[in-house]
């Protein structure tokens, strides 16, 4: 099992399979396989199941979280990407927002298993619903499938006063006739003209069609 070079090393690399180190030793929140190792249980972390993963598969490595980031989760869905955020996040926090109410269900079962995740149910679009449970934050990472992530993103990012944002863009949400490369273009436009830097833009084929992830940095 060999440690990655960012986040802290917190995220780990065995025979081609991605792997972080459980908060949590025997329990499965999605059927992932678990590994021990000299008395560290890991968790496989599937790029087909995670776009943060799929985004490391694909050789990305700006991800500005590690031990201890606070981290606000937007589109955590039944927490299966954010289980992972958590185990890398330690001593941290993950503020998971999700606004399905089945979906919801199921993410408190997952915030069960992590002291450091805590579900809220909120719509993205409007972070004066949930700013009562989320202090400042590090980071805002973003995967909510729907038009307007790029704004989405920069809103939250200022509400909260995050230095680092990500986003998983979908360009099928966006804009249906648009090709993909255009929708990213015009993401990182978006992203630009509210005062961020960006890091990365990188596509997640073959684990992921029409997707990309921008990593950006407030200047
Ligand atoms: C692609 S899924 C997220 C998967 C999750 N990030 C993971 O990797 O485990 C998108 C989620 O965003 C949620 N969503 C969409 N629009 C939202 C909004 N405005 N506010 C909060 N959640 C939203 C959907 O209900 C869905 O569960």
């Amino acid at each position: 099992m060999e440690a990655l070079d960012f986040s802290n090393g917190r995220v780990f690399s065995d025979r081609g399979r991605l792997y972080t180190a459980s908060l949590c030793p025997g329990r499965r929140i999605y059927g992932e396989r678990l590994t021990n190792i000299a008395g560290t249980e890991y968790r496989e972390w599937d790029p087909r199941r995670s776009k943060l993963s799929a985004y490391i598969a694909s050789g990305g490595r700006c991800v500005p979280i590690s031990e201890g980031s606070r981290v606000l989760y937007l589109g955590a869905s039944s927490g299966t990407t954010p289980s992972h955020v958590a185990d890398i996040c330690g001593d941290g926090r993950v503020y998971c927002v999700e606004f399905a109410q089945r979906m919801f269900r199921d993410l408190v079962g997952t915030c069960e298993t992590r002291p450091n995740m805590m579900p809220i149910l909120g719509d993205a679009t409007r972070p004066e619903g949930y700013s009562v449970f989320v202090d400042g934050v590090d980071v805002v990472y973003q995967d909510v499938a729907q038009k307007r992530q790029a704004e989405i993103l920069c809103t939250n990012m200022e509400a909260f006063g995050a230095r680092y944002g990500m986003v998983a863009i979908k360009a099928r949400s966006e804009d249906v006739t648009a090709s993909p490369e255009e929708v990213f273009r015009s993401a990182e436009e978006v992203l630009r003209s509210r005062g961020l830097r960006i890091l990365d833009n990188r596509g997640l084929e073959p684990y992921e069609r029409a997707h990309a992830m921008i990593v950006v940095e407030r200047c």
